[in-house]
Formats: structure tokens, C-alpha cells, sequence
């Protein structure tokens, strides 16, 4: 008998893995349901040493199908739910929006609409929907995305993460749905899928292929380490007010170019390679169709209310991340292989 029954749909993916993980090994008292349709992005791999665990189950699921949730609430009754299950990719937005429609809107709408009919008011329960910094646009040289910046969406990715975030405000405001909801920055870490930027510029140094830097590098992201992120969720979870929004970031701004140039040189003394060799790789490459110019997180609330820091500064986070890959080159063998070479090659002959 488990004091909760969590459903973390999206656990196979990148942050999804480090949220399962983290709960399963941290919670004996809780049951982790991993749901999951196992998407291109999504790889039970990444979860081979929580697997074995007896408070962990996964359920293979499409949240874009009804009957799957309520098969999964039924079996195990659902008793919380942490939200990751998404298509994830901006470029991937640009050039295919309806996936993004459907897996990110209809998708959390059937959830939520599940969890109103399944859930009584009275009992203890709570709906965590992981959302991104995305959806306030883009900011220019100065500021700071706060809990109250209004939402400007600009891409269809994030455009149908803020139609998610509108409707999961909206099921809390009409029908009183104990729901909570994060914002968070970039994430970098293991167990990242190789089309994002950083896993993409790892894999290509290790095998000296051109480094495709958008435009002319400016861009400015925010970055925080994953694990970072799954103990920022953590903390939500348990001490977030129902209702109510958090930003997650790392106060931590890059732009594009200085990141890769940064990756190089570690990478370069990792790799026994001398300075300056993969720098040569770089390669400016056409700009993202309205690529956002920089994102940039207030974290004072989580911080000021919820007691929440990043634990590692980014060269910790990044120099871990690096031999991270350098040690799991079969894991990134494997994710490189069949489809992914052919999205690859059609992405970067454009
Ligand atoms: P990811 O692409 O690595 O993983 C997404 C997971 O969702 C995969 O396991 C996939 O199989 C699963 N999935 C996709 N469609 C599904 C469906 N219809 N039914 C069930 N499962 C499905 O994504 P990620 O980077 O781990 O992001 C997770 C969440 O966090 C997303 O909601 C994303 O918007 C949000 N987020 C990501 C970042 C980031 O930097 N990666 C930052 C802030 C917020
Ligand atoms: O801010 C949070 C968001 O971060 C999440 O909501 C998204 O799910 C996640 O994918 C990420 O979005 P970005 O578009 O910022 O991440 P991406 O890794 O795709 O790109 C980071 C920056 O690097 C961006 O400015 C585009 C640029 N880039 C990206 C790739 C893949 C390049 O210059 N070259 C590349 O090959």
C-alpha cells in the first residue's frame, strides 16, 4: 500500500528520467507510474537503474488517448500527477506544428479532464504541470521573465505550451482542480536527446563534425543543470500553493556562441585534442525561423518562498554532463541510430 500513486507522464524522456529517478529513489513511500507512448524522445533506457525498483511501474500511454488514461488510473489509482509528456523540439514545431497541437494541448486537456472525473475535492491531490520559460517570448537586452510577465508566445512549440498552461489555469479556475505549475529555463544534463543543443554539440566534437551555430550566435539562453530541475519539481510538488505558478532557472545566460566555443575547450583537454582543434569545427548555419533573442529567469519566488537553489554552479553541472556522455557512448549510439540520422542529414542540408 503506497501513501501516494504518482503518474509522471513523459518519464522516458530527458527530465522526465531525472524526475522518476529522483522520486523512486527518494520516496519508498510513493509509487512512480512512468506513462509514457515512447515517442522518438522517449527510451526506458534511460531508466535502467530505477527499473528493478518496487516502487516503480511504467505504463506504455498516449495522453492524446483517453481510454489509456483512464486505464492507468484505474490499475493504479492515481492519486498525483507531475505533467512532462510533450513534443518538445522547437525546430521540430517549425516545420510539423499539428503534433505539437495534439500532444500538448489535447494531450494535457484529456489529463486534466481525466483527473476532474477521477479525483474528489475533499481528498488531497495534486495536478504539477511542468511548463517552460518559453512561453513569454523573447526579451531583449534587459530583464527578466517573472511569474507576471504576460505571455507572448512565439513559436508553435511554445505557443501550444501556453494554450496547455492557459487551459490547466482554467480547469483550477472553473472546476477548482488542485493544480501547480513550473517554468522553467533551458536544462542541460545527461540523458538529453542529441537534436538539442548542447547533446547535439557533444556528440558532433567527440566525432569531429561541423558544429551548426544558428545565425550568428547571439542568442541568449539561461541554463540549469537537470537534476536542478527534478529537485526544483520536488520541492513544488510538496510545498508549492495550489494554484500558483513558479519560475525555475539558473541565472545563468550564454549566448549560443559562447557556450559552444566554452564546450570546445573542455572537450578539447578531455579528449587529449589540442587547443583550438574543435573550435574549427564551428560552422554558421541559416537562422531559426523567429528564433527567440534571449531568455532570462526571475527564480526569486522559488527561492524567496520555497527555499530552492540550483546545487552546482554550470561549470559543475557541464563538466559532469561531458563525461556523462564521454562514459555512455553506447547510449548515444543507440539514440543516433536508424531515424535520427535521417532527420539529421534532411535538417542540415537545408
Ligand atoms: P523530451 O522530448 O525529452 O521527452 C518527452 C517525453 O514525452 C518522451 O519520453 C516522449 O515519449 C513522451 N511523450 C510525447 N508524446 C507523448 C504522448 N502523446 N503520450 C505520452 N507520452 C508522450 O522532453 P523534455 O525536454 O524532457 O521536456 C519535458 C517537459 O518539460 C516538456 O513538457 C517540456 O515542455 C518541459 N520543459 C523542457 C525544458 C528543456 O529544457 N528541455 C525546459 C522547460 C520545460
Ligand atoms: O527554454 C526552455 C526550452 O529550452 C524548452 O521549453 C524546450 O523544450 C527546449 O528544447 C529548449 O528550447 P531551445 O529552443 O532554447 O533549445 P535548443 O537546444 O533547441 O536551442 C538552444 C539555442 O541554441 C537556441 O538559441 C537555438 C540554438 N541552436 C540550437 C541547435 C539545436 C543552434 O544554434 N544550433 C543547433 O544546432
Amino acid at each position: 500500500m503506497f501513501e501516494k500513486n504518482i503518474l509522471v507522464t513523459g518519464g522516458a524522456g530527458f527530465i522526465g528520467s531525472h524526475v522518476v529517478r529522483l522520486f523512486a529513489n527518494k520516496y519508498q513511500n510513493y509509487r512512480i507510474i512512468n506513462f509514457d507512448k515512447l515517442t522518438y524522445a522517449g527510451n526506458l533506457e534511460n531508466l535502467k537503474d530505477v527499473d528493478t525498483k518496487e516502487n516503480y511501474v511504467f505504463f506504455k500511454g498516449d495522453i492524446c488517448n483517453r481510454e489509456d488514461i483512464i486505464a492507468v488510473f484505474e490499475k493504479y489509482q492515481v492519486s498525483d500527477i507531475i505533467h512532462l509528456a510533450a513534443e518538445s523540439h522547437v525546430d521540430r514545431s517549425i516545420s510539423g506544428p499539428m503534433e505539437f497541437v495534439l500532444t500538448n494541448v489535447v494531450g494535457t486537456v484529456n489529463l486534466l479532464q481525466v483527473a476532474k472525473e477521477k479525483w474528489d475535492k475533499e481528498s488531497n491531490h495534486v495536478f504539477h504541470h511542468v511548463s517552460t520559460d518559453e512561453v513569454y517570448g523573447s526579451l531583449g537586452n534587459e530583464g527578466l521573465f517573472e511569474e507576471t510577465t504576460a505571455y507572448d508566445p512565439r513559436s508553435p512549440y511554445s505557443a501550444s505550451k501556453a494554450s496547455s498552461d492557459h487551459f490547466v489555469n482554467a480547469y483550477y479556475h472553473t472546476y477548482g482542480l488542485p493544480v501547480k505549475m513550473s517554468n522553467c529555463s533551458n536544462n542541460y544534463g545527461s540523458h538529453h536527446f542529441p537534436e538539442k543543443l548542447i547533446p547535439l554539440m557533444i556528440n558532433n566534437i567527440v566525432n569531429k563534425k561541423p558544429l551548426p551555430v544558428y545565425g550568428k550566435g547571439l542568442n541568449v539562453r539561461d541554463w540549469l543543470w537537470v537534476v536542478d530541475h527534478a529537485r526544483a519539481i520536488d520541492t513544488i510538488f510538496h510545498q508549492g500553493k495550489i494554484g500558483e505558478s513558479y519560475n525555475v532557472g539558473g541565472l545563468n545566460e550564454w549566448t549560443n556562441i559562447e557556450l559552444v566555443k566554452y564546450l570546445c575547450r573542455l572537450m578539447d583537454s578531455k579528449l587529449n585534442r589540442s587547443e583550438g582543434e574543435s573550435e574549427k569545427l564551428i560552422q554558421y548555419v541559416t537562422d531559426r525561423a523567429g528564433h527567440d533573442m534571449r531568455y532570462a529567469i526571475d527564480a526569486s519566488k522559488i527561492e524567496k518562498e520555497l527555499n530552492w537553489t540550483p546545487s552546482v554552479t554550470f561549470e559543475e553541472g557541464l563538466n559532469a554532463t561531458v563525461d556523462w556522455y564521454l562514459e555512455n557512448q553506447e547510449w548515444m549510439n543507440a539514440v543516433t541510430s536508424g531515424d535520427y540520422s535521417k532527420y539529421y542529414e534532411k535538417m542540415y542540408q537545408s
